[in-house]
């Protein structure tokens, strides 16, 4: 069996899947571009990913049999492609919930206290104690969760650490899973928007999700309240999102946005990079090594299964 990992991976999934016997061509550096040329040309049966794109063409043109994603997302992958052709497509839900979790807190922490902006006055020699002196602080104030998967579980643990109300919204819960989670639960995205002081955002990028934070749920959004999102740059209405920062002095931290460089790799220009109301970061939430180590072992027992059952 000939494998493609056509994204950086962990040493130690390499060896995991040098221990199954079969043969593996890494290659990192492969981008979207030069991807669809080395499926067509080697027979590949398994093919590895972490942020390069899986098109139809590419799929079409390739003997593969699974595609793994080395993440929980897959809306990098053509899946209703794969499915046509019998190709199995396998991610790794909830083996970087933890590490998104920490980056989302991170953020959420870096825009209340304007921590960039601190670091690099403080480089150019400024002392601003003044400028700095109106953070809302977390304790006491209102996280609003969008979606219920394995990250928001995450975030409602270390919101709890801080001292913080959570409430959510997910289509999914139920107000018994609301009291047995012990947090509030808002009857949709506006009033989720409405009730919050914080807003972290935790679906994955599908027709329903794509655009679904639009102009009426960032008019909806406190004044000064800061915008969380770690999930997909498609879920939010980017020309929305940017005139609620100047009209309801928002703040937002961003791992994710529309258009990101193909592979994960070259180079980023887009409206988001350079806004002084944004802290924005290279899609690195999953970018931990427990993460990746979690998620290499998990790729390696998904083929390993492949292997042996043909799932
Ligand atoms: C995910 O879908 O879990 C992340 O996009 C993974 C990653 O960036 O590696």
């Amino acid at each position: 069996m000939k494998v493609l990992v056509a994204d950086k991976f962990e040493d130690s999934g390499l060896a995991g899947l040098r221990s199954l016997g079969v043969e593996i061509a890494y290659e990192p550096d492969l981008k979207d571009t030069t991807l669809a040329a080395r499926l067509a040309e080697e027979p590949f049966d398994v093919l590895i990913v972490r942020s390069t794109k899986v098109s139809a063409e590419m799929i079409e043109n390739s003997r593969l049999g699974l595609i793994v994603r080395a993440g929980a997302g897959y809306n990098t992958i053509d899946v209703g492609a794969a499915s046509a052709r019998g190709v199995l497509v396998a991610n790794c839900p909830g083996k970087n919930s933890q590490a998104v979790a920490e980056l989302a807190f991170g953020l959420l922490l870096a825009c209340d206290r304007k921590i960039a902006d601190n670091v690099a006055q403080l480089r150019e020699g400024k002392w601003n104690k003044a400028g700095f002196s109106k953070a809302r602080g977390l304790y006491g104030r209102t996280l609003g969760l969008i979606g219920m998967g394995n990250i928001s579980q995450e975030m409602i643990q270390r919101a709890r650490g801080f001292g913080m109300n959570v409430v959510a919204y997910s289509r999914w819960m139920s107000p018994e899973i609301a009291a047995a989670l012990g947090i509030g639960r808002a009857a949709n995205l506006i009033e989720l928007a409405q009730q919050s002081d914080f807003v972290s955002v935790h679906v994955s990028l599908t027709k329903e999700t794509r655009g679904m934070l639009d102009k009426k749920f960032f008019d909806a959004m406190r004044n000064g309240a800061v915008f969380i999102n770690t999930s997909r740059g498609e879920v939010v209405d980017q020309a929305a999102m940017l005139e609620a920062l100047d009209t309801k002095e928002l703040f937002a931290g961003l791992d994710v946005f529309e258009g990101e460089p193909e592979g994960g790799k070259g180079s980023y220009e887009g409206p988001l990079a350079n806004n002084p109301r944004i802290y924005a970061t290279h899609h690195i939430g999953a970018s931990t090594e427990q993460a990746q180590e979690a998620v290499a072992d998990e790729t390696v027992r998904i083929v390993r299964e492949y292997l042996l059952t043909g799932m």
